[in-house]
C-alpha cells in the first residue's frame, strides 16, 4: 500500500472536497466577510485566523476566497503527502499583474511569477546558488560584510547603546550582503553614504507592497494602473538603473576574461553562462535575486538578536558558538526564530494529480495552502512549542519531530534558493554581533507577526548593544 497521496481501491468511498468542513459563506463574497473591517478577524492577522479556525473545523477546512475554493490545512502530514505529490514543477499562486508587467517592459518574468516549463527555465538560472562550494567562496566578503555591520552598529547607537528600529538597519546589511553575490559588486551601504541604500529600500518596500496589492486585490490593474501596479512599476525601474551598470561589467568581465569572473563571482558566472536564458532572462534574474531576500534576510535577524536579547542563557550558548567554525548552536538559533516567527504564512500548490488528505479525495489543480506558520507552533509537533529553545535543533539532543512541522523555506525542486545563502549571511553576522556585544532590549517587547507580501515584526525592535571588548 502507497503510504502517501491515492490509495488505489478505496476513491469509490472517499469524501470530496465538497464535504470538507467550512465556516457560513455568502454569495459572491464566500468568506471574505471574515476579513471586512469590523470582520472576526484581521486580514494581516491571517495566521492566528487560521489557527482560530482550524480549532472549530479541524486539521483540513475549505475556504472560498477571491471567487475560488482553497483548501487548507493546518497539519504536517498533509504538508508532507503535499510535496511529496508535488511533481518536478511545483505551481504556485502566480502573480499575474507581475508576470504581465515584466513581460511588457522586460521582455522576460523571471522564477517567482510564472508556473510550468517557462518556470522550469528560469529556475535553472538560480539552483547554483543551493551549492556548497559555489557559497563556499563568498564567505570571506561576508565576513567582511559583517565586520562593516558591526562598526555601523557602534556609530549608530544612540548615548545609551541602543539602535532603535533594527529591521530598518538589517536592511542595509541584507543589501550589502547580496549585492557582493547579485550583481557581484559590494554596494557598501553601511559605511559610505553614496550607495543609494534609501532608494533601494524604497523599491524593496514598493515591491513587496505592489506585489500584495496586486496578488490580493480584484484585477482592476487590468483596465488601469492601480495604485500597486505602479509600485511593481517604480521598484523595477530603480533596481534597474542601479543595478544596470554592474550587469555591464559582468557581461564585459564575460567576455573579455570569464576566469576571472568563475574566481570572482561564481554566482553571476553560472547565470551569465546559461545557455538556456537569453540576455533580458539574465538581467531579469539579477534583479530577482538582488531583491529576493533583503526583507526576508532583515526580518529573520532581527528577530533572532530580539530572541537572542530575551533570552540569556541561549545568548550565552550561542556566543560561546561564536568561537566554532561550523557555529551549528548559531545556526539552531536561526532555525528556531524561523520556526517560531517565520516570514512566509504558509506553503502553497496547486495539486498535481488528485490526491488524498485523510478521508477526503482532493481534486488535481485545487490550491492547497499547507499552513507551516501554525504547524510549527503546535504542541502537537514541537516539546515546548512556546519556547525559544534552539537545543532542539542540535543532533545531540535527539528530540525527534515532523520533517514538515517548520518549512519556512518551503520544500522540494521549488524551495528557496536563497535558503543557504541567508542562513549563512545571518549565522556570520550573528556571529561578529554576539563577539562584540551583549544584547538587551531597550523594554519588555512582545513582538508578533503582520502580513504585507512576507511576514514582517508588528513593532519596532530596539536593542541595546553592551560593548564587551573593553
Ligand atoms: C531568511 C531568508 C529567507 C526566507 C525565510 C525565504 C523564504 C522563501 C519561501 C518560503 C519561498 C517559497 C518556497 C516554496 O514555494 O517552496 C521562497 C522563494 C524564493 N526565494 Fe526566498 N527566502 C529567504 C531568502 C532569500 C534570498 C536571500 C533570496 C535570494 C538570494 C531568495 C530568493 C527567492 C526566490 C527567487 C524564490 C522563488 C523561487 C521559485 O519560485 O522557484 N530568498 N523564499
Amino acid at each position: 500500500m502507497k503510504k502517501f497521496g491515492i490509495v488505489p481501491g478505496i476513491l469509490k468511498n472517499s469524501l470530496t472536497i465538497n464535504d470538507l468542513p467550512t465556516l457560513k459563506s455568502y454569495p459572491i463574497i464566500g468568506h471574505a466577510y471574515l476579513f471586512f473591517p469590523g470582520g472576526k478577524y484581521r486580514s494581516d492577522k491571517l495566521t492566528e485566523a487560521i489557527q482560530d479556525i482550524s480549532y472549530q473545523l479541524g486539521p483540513i477546512f475549505r475556504l472560498n476566497l477571491g471567487g475560488k475554493d482553497l483548501v487548507i490545512s493546518t497539519n504536517a502530514d498533509h504538508t508532507e503527502t503535499l510535496f511529496r505529490n508535488e511533481g518536478i514543477r511545483p505551481n504556485r499562486p502566480p502573480f499575474p499583474a507581475l508576470y504581465y508587467y515584466r513581460k511588457e517592459a522586460f521582455n522576460s518574468v523571471g522564477v517567482v511569477p510564472g508556473n510550468g516549463d517557462e518556470w522550469y527555465k528560469f529556475r535553472s538560472g538560480v539552483t547554483s546558488l543551493l551549492r556548497t562550494n559555489l557559497l563556499q567562496s563568498y564567505v570571506e566578503v561576508q565576513e567582511d560584510v559583517a565586520n562593516s555591520f558591526v562598526a555601523y552598529i557602534k556609530k549608530q547607537c544612540n548615548e545609551n547603546g541602543v539602535l532603535s528600529n533594527i529591521q530598518d538597519h538589517l536592511l542595509k546589511f541584507a543589501i550589502e550582503a547580496i549585492s557582493v553575490v547579485c550583481p557581484g559588486n559590494r554596494f557598501r551601504c553601511t559605511s559610505e553614504s553614496s550607495c543609494q541604500d534609501e532608494e533601494i529600500i524604497a523599491a524593496s518596500n514598493d515591491f513587496m507592497e505592489g506585489m500584495y496589492e496586486t496578488f490580493i486585490g480584484p484585477p482592476f490593474w487590468k483596465i488601469f494602473k492601480t495604485a500597486g501596479y505602479k509600485k511593481l512599476e517604480s521598484s523595477h525601474q530603480i533596481i534597474y538603473r542601479i543595478m544596470e551598470k554592474h550587469l555591464k561589467n559582468v557581461t564585459r568581465m564575460h567576455c573579455q576574461s570569464p576566469e576571472k569572473l568563475i574566481a570572482r563571482q561564481p554566482f553571476m558566472y553560472t547565470l551569465f553562462t546559461n545557455e538556456q536564458l537569453t540576455d533580458d532572462d539574465k538581467v531579469m534574474l539579477s534583479m530577482e535575486i538582488f531583491l529576493g531576500g533583503i526583507d526576508t534576510t532583515a526580518t529573520t535577524t532581527a528577530l533572532t538578536l530580539c530572541y537572542l536579547a530575551q533570552n540569556e542563557l541561549v545568548q550565552e550558548k550561542a556566543r560561546k558558538d561564536a568561537t566554532t567554525k561550523d557555529m551549528s548552536y548559531i545556526r539552531a538559533c536561526v532555525k528556531e526564530t524561523l520556526r517560531l516567527s517565520p516570514t512566509a504564512g504558509a506553503n502553497s500548490r496547486f495539486l498535481a494529480r488528485d490526491t488524498k488528505f485523510d478521508d477526503y479525495l482532493i481534486p488535481k489543480g485545487t490550491l492547497l495552502l499547507a499552513f507551516s506558520s501554525v504547524t510549527s507552533c503546535d504542541k502537537k509537533y514541537f516539546k515546548n512549542a512556546q519556547s525559544y529553545y534552539p537545543d532542539r535543533w542540535l543532533r545531540a539532543n535527539n528530540e525527534e519531530f515532523h520533517k514538515f512541522a517548520s518549512l519556512p523555506f518551503g520544500y522540494g525542486p521549488r524551495m528557496c534558493p536563497g535558503k543557504r545563502l541567508a542562513e549563512n549571511e545571518i549565522a556570520i553576522l550573528l556571529k561578529k554581533i554576539l563577539q562584540s556585544y551583549k544584547l538587551e532590549l531597550e523594554a519588555d517587547l512582545n513582538v508578533e507577526m503582520v502580513y504585507r507580501m512576507n511576514r514582517i515584526p508588528d513593532r519596532p525592535i530596539n536593542i541595546k548593544f553592551i560593548n564587551t571588548n573593553y
